[in-house]
């Protein structure tokens, strides 16, 4: 598995606040079945805002102490980012991808997805970025509605879920959503967002029950195949569940209806 969402570096956001806590949860990460992680840190101009040097230095402490430990859990870097207006501008300047790839993770306002939300990715999308919502089942517009994720995903934009979600950890309806979303092919991603604050098991559990509910090459897809993809530059379809609708009968003509 690969887990593509995360706050593990200590002291940068509401994540992780001690260097040998993190190191556990990468142990604990790594028993799990989890071999590589991007440790996506909340970027969020006049809350969490940083240069890229600045969380260079620490993510650099934290893979030298791993490496000190002798993990073998492969470290990426990453970033969350708060959409705004603008955002392009600092995602160039602190280059806030996934690794080096074209991929960037972005949220928005959980109490609903603002109706400019869309007008704020169609820069990032021209400017050649590949954005994923996280934690899409979270937004109170998609748990009203989950079918936005698949309007999402048609203009290019793909989605993540928690896998918390899955386990019903932030309540009945994220839960609910969160498995519309997995059960009609509308995420492309499972991950755990986790902030260091308990066991880490959510990312296998998650795995386990998509192979018990749908299939183990959907698990597959969600857990490793999608989120190794980032890094190894293969493309990630958009659309990867195809159902086949049996074609309408025809309408017979009131003439045969009356001399068949
Ligand atoms: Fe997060």
């Amino acid at each position: 598995m690969i887990d593509i969402h995360t706050h593990i570096i200590p002291n940068i956001d509401d994540g992780s606040d001690d260097a040998q806590e993190s190191i556990a949860q990468l142990r604990a990460m790594q028993d799990c079945g989890v071999r590589g992680v991007y440790l996506t840190s909340h970027y969020f101009r006049g809350h969490y805002q940083y240069s890229r040097d600045e969380y260079d230095a620490k993510f650099n402490a934290l893979k030298q102490l791993a490496d000190k430990e002798g993990l073998s859990i492969v470290l990426m870097p990453g970033f969350e980012i708060f959409l705004q207006s603008d955002i392009l501008i600092d995602i160039k300047k602190h280059s806030l991808t996934m690794g080096h790839s074209p991929y960037i993770l972005i949220e928005s306002e959980l109490n609903g997805l603002p109706n400019d939300f869309y007008n704020n990715v169609f820069p990032l999308l021209r400017a050649g970025y590949k954005p994923i919502l996280a934690h899409a089942e979270r937004y109170v517009s998609i748990m009203k509605k989950p079918s936005i994720a698949e309007s999402l995903s048609n203009r290019n934009v793909y989605i993540q879920t928690n896998a918390g979600s899955l386990l019903g950890l932030y309540g009945e309806k994220v839960m609910k959503t969160a498995w519309t979303l997995v059960e009609n092919g509308w995420t492309h991603f499972i991950a755990s967002d986790d902030h260091v604050r308990g066991a880490y098991g959510v990312q296998a559990e998650a795995k386990r029950l998509i192979e018990e509910r749908i299939d183990a090459h959907t698990a597959d897809l969600l857990c490793r195949l999608y989120p190794a993809s980032i890094a190894g530059g293969d493309p990630i379809p958009y659309q990867y569940v195809f159902v086949h609708h049996s074609r309408p009968r025809k309408r017979r003509s009131w003439f045969k209806r009356i001399f068949a």
